[in-house]
C-alpha cells in the first residue's frame, strides 16, 4: 500500500461520484485503508479546475458526521481535474502527462460517466496508451449498465478486452458490495444446519423484493430506456438470486465463487414469446401518496414521453431447471414508488404433510419462512408456528431473529467503500465475471424481444404507494401462492 496510486474518474462531475463514490473514499482514507499518496483525478466535460473539483466534492462529505474536523480536505488536498470531451484524444494524453508528473505507480480507472460514452473512454485510453508504463497495477471499474442488451453488451466485452486483461477489469454491481448479500453466503456455508433444507424438498418457493419509494428523479433520460428490467433485474436482482440458488463454491476463490454462480443463470428457464408474456408482469407508476406526500406520476417527470411504456413495476416468475431447484418457482418483484424501501429474500417452506391441529387453526399459510432482510432492517428472520395459549390448539407464526444492528452495534458499511477497497485489493469476487454478465443478458434479452413484439396496449398503471397494479395478485394466486404481505 506504500505505492503512488491515482483513481481516475472518468465522468466526475456526476452524481455517482458525489454521492457514493468520493464518501467511500473518505472513510477508507479515514481508516488508512487507502494506499500513500494517493491522488483523485477527474475527467469530464465541464468547465471545471482543481478548485471547482475540490469544493464540489467537498460538499459532498458535509454532513457526514463522522468525517467533520476537517481531515476531508487532506483527501482531496491531491485532487486533480482534466477537462476534456471524451472523443477528445488530446483529453487522455493530457491526462497521461499527469500520471507521469506526479509519478503514479498503480491507477484506477473508473467509468462513472454516462454509458453511452465508454466505448469513446476506452478508445481515449488505448490512444494515449494510458493502459501500460505504470510500474505497478492498471485496473479499470466499469458501473452498470454494461450494455443494454446482450448485442450491446458483447460488443462493449470486446472493446474493453481490447485494452485491459479479464483481470484487470471490475464490473461493478454495488448489490455484491452490501455486507447482507454478502451474508447470504455465509448464511448458507458456513452453517451445517440450513443447507439440507435448501432445496426442491423442502422450499415451496422463493420471493426476492426490491422496493423503493422512490421515484426516477432526475434520471428520466436513462430510465425511459432502461425500465426496472434493465436497471434492477438484469444485474442487483439477478446477482441476488445466483446467490440465493448456487451450490456451494469448490474455494472461496473469485472464479470458483463466480464458476457456481454463472451455472445458476445458464440453468435459468429461458422466456421466450409466450412464456416471457405469461412469466412477467409490468406496470407504471401514476400520481399516489408517499409517506403522505403527494407525488406525481412518471409520466409527469421531466423527461418521460406522453407516450411512454416503459415499466416502473415487474413481477416475475423464474424456474431453475436444476437438481437442486427443478418445479421451485423464484417470484421476483420490484418497482419504483412503492409504500415501502426494502429488499428482502424470503424462502417460503412446503406445509407439513399431514395436519395434526387442523389446517384452519394453522396461522393461514404454511408458518415456515425464512427471510434474508438485505435492507433496511438488515438481518435474518425465521417464522414458526408456536402454540397460541388458551384451552385450543390454535398455532401462531412467531419469529427468530437476528438484527444486524443490534448484534454488531454498528450499520452495515456502505457497499463501495468495500468495493473500491477490494479493487485496490486486486479481489474480484463481488465483481460480475464477462460469461456471468453475458448469461444475464440472454435471459433479459429474451423477454424484451417478446416485449418488443407484443406491444402491449393499456398498459397496466398503479397508484404511487401501493404494490402494484391491480392484476398483480392473480399473477401469483393463479398458482395458489400470495405476495408476502410488508
Ligand atoms: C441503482 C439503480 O443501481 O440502484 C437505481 O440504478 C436504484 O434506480 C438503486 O434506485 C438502488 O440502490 P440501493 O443501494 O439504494 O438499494
Amino acid at each position: 500500500m506504500e505505492k503512488s496510486t491515482a483513481i481516475v474518474i472518468f465522468g466526475v462531475t456526476g452524481d455517482l461520484t458525489s454521492r457514493k463514490l468520493i464518501p467511500a473514499l473518505q472513510h477508507l482514507y479515514r481508516k488508512q485503508r487507502l494506499p500513500t499518496p494517493f491522488y483523485i483525478l477527474g475527467f469530464a466535460r465541464r468547465d471545471w479546475n482543481d478548485l471547482i473539483l475540490r469544493e464540489h466534492l467537498l460538499q459532498s462529505l458535509e454532513g457526514i458526521d463522522e468525517i467533520k474536523g476537517g481531515d476531508q480536505n487532506r483527501l482531496l488536498e491531491h485532487c486533480l481535474y482534466i477537462r476534456s470531451d471524451f472523443q477528445n484524444w488530446d483529453g487522455y494524453r493530457l491526462l497521461k502527462q499527469e500520471l507521469q508528473r506526479i509519478q503514479i505507480e498503480n491507477v484506477l480507472y473508473y467509468f462513472a460517466a454516462p454509458p453511452d460514452a465508454y466505448l469513446d473512454i476506452l478508445q481515449g485510453i488505448k490512444s494515449a496508451e494510458l493502459n501500460r508504463d505504470f510500474s505497478g497495477w492498471v485496473r479499470v471499474v466499469i458501473e452498470k449498465p454494461y450494455g443494454s442488451d446482450l448485442a450491446s453488451a458483447m460488443v462493449l466485452d470486446e472493446k474493453v478486452h481490447e485494452v485491459f486483461e479479464e483481470d484487470q477489469i471490475f464490473r461493478i454491481d454495488h448489490y455484491l458490495g452490501k455486507e447482507t448479500v454478502q451474508n447470504i453466503l455465509v448464511f448458507r456455508f458456513a452453517n451445517g444446519i440450513f443447507e439440507p433444507l435448501w432445496n426442491r424438498r423442502y422450499v415451496d418457493h422463493v420471493q426476492i423484493l426490491m422496493a423503493e419509494t422512490g421515484g426516477v428523479g432526475n434520471r428520466a433520460g436513462y430510465y425511459e430506456k432502461a425500465g426496472v428490467i434493465r436497471d434492477i433485474f438484469q444485474n442487483h436482482l439477478l446477482q441476488l438470486l445466483t446467490l440465493t440458488a448456487m451450490e456451494a463454491p469448490v474455494a472461496f476463490t473469485a472464479d470458483a465463487v463466480r464458476d457456481e454462480k454463472i451455472k445458476v443463470l445458464q440453468a435459468l428457464r429461458p422466456l421466450k414469446n409466450e412464456e416471457a408474456l405469461v412469466n412477467t408482469f409490468r406496470g407504471q407508476y401514476v400520481s399516489g401518496v408517499i409517506d403522505g406526500k403527494r407525488v406525481i406520476g412518471y409520466k409527469d417527470e421531466k423527461g418521460v414521453a406522453l407516450d411512454s411504456t416503459t415499466e416502473t413495476f415487474l413481477a416475475m416468475r423464474l424456474f431453475i431447471d436444476n437438481w437442486r431447484w427443478a418445479g421451485v418457482p423464484f417470484y421476483i418483484r420490484s418497482g419504483k414508488r412503492l409504500p415501502r424501501s426494502v429488499t428482502e429474500i424470503a424462502i417460503q417452506y412446503k406445509q407439513v404433510p399431514l395436519s395434526l391441529f387442523g389446517w384452519r387453526n394453522m396461522a393461514g399459510d404454511a408458518p415456515n419462512q425464512l427471510i434474508l432482510c438485505i435492507q433496511p432492517d438488515e438481518g435474518i428472520t425465521l417464522t414458526f408456528g408456536a402454540k397460541a395459549p388458551g384451552p385450543i390448539n390454535q398455532i401462531a407464526p412467531v419469529n427468530m431473529s437476528f438484527d444486524y444492528v443490534s448484534t454488531f452495534g454498528t450499520e452495515p458499511p456502505e457497499a463501495y467503500e468495500r468495493l473500491l477497497l477490494d479493487v485496490m485489493m486486486g479481489d474480484a469476487t463481488l465483481f460480475t465475471r464477462a460469461d456471468e454478465v453475458q448469461a444475464a443478458w440472454k435471459f433479459t434479452t429474451d423477454i424484451l424481444e417478446a416485449w418488443e413484439k407484443a406491444k402491449v396496449t393499456n398498459f397496466p398503471v398503479y397508484e404511487a404507494g401501493t404494490w402494484g397494479p391491480s392484476g398483480v395478485d392473480d399473477f401469483i394466486q393463479r398458482d395458489g401462492r400470495r405476495w408476502r404481505i410488508l
